[in-house]
């Protein structure tokens, strides 16, 4: 608590940060994102979930995916998120971002702010994330009936130094949401 010139309470202002979730379709991105975010807010914090799949419907509605739609769109939702995060909101951001720069120049958006921008490899192999296919897109670009699936005919560049990597095909969803929580923890973020 800091006191004001009047001598009243004020609550400590929050301390926001961004929490990417990166990694290929059917990874568990949304899944560890929802575990995470319902655990902060239990424990009392701001939290934005801003899932891949909702923002192509209204804020990157008409984007593609080729690489510079691909591009925009994350440059979007990583401007949205750093606001949030600048003020006091902790955004957890499960979208694929399969292109090593585009996701740093987001970190370079949170770093010219100050933000903490924490970015988390959801690190499922290819053949685990293709069994679950959780949106049957492994079997439509197996069977001819779609093209440029990141990580089997559109690139994905895994992120060189992550702040965490998960291996999701040997914890459950909680595990991994722990874990994520362990880092902010240890950041002195919640
Ligand atoms: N440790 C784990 N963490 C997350 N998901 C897991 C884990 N173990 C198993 N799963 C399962 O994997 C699936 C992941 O699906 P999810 O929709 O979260 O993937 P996604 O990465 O968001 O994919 P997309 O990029 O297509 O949106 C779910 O069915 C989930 O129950
Ligand atoms: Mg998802």
């Amino acid at each position: 608590m800091t006191t004001t010139a009047r001598g009243r309470q004020k609550p400590p202002t929050a301390q926001g940060a961004t929490i990417w979730l990166t990694g290929l379709p059917s990874a568990g991105k949304t899944t560890i994102a929802r575990f995470l975010a319902g655990r902060l807010r239990s424990e009392g914090h701001r939290v934005e979930v801003l899932d891949g799949d909702e923002i192509r419907r209204f804020l990157s509605a008409g984007l593609g995916f080729s690489r510079e739609d691909r591009n925009t769109n994350v440059q979007r939702i990583g401007l949205v998120a750093e606001v949030l995060a600048r003020n006091g909101v902790l955004a957890v951001v499960p979208v694929i971002a399969p292109y090593a720069d585009s996701r740093e120049a987001v970190r370079k958006r949170h770093e010219a702010s100050g933000t903490p921008y924490i970015e988390v490899h959801v690190a499922t192999p290819v053949e685990v994330c293709s069994e679950r296919d959780v949106k049957g897109l492994y079997a439509r670009q197996a069977a001819g009936q779609l093209t440029g699936l990141t990580g089997i005919d559109d690139p994905y560049e895994p992120p060189p130094a992550p702040a965490l990597s998960l291996a999701t095909q040997s914890q459950t969803p909680e595990e991994s949401a722990d874990s994520v929580h362990a880092v902010l923890a240890a950041r002195g973020l919640v």
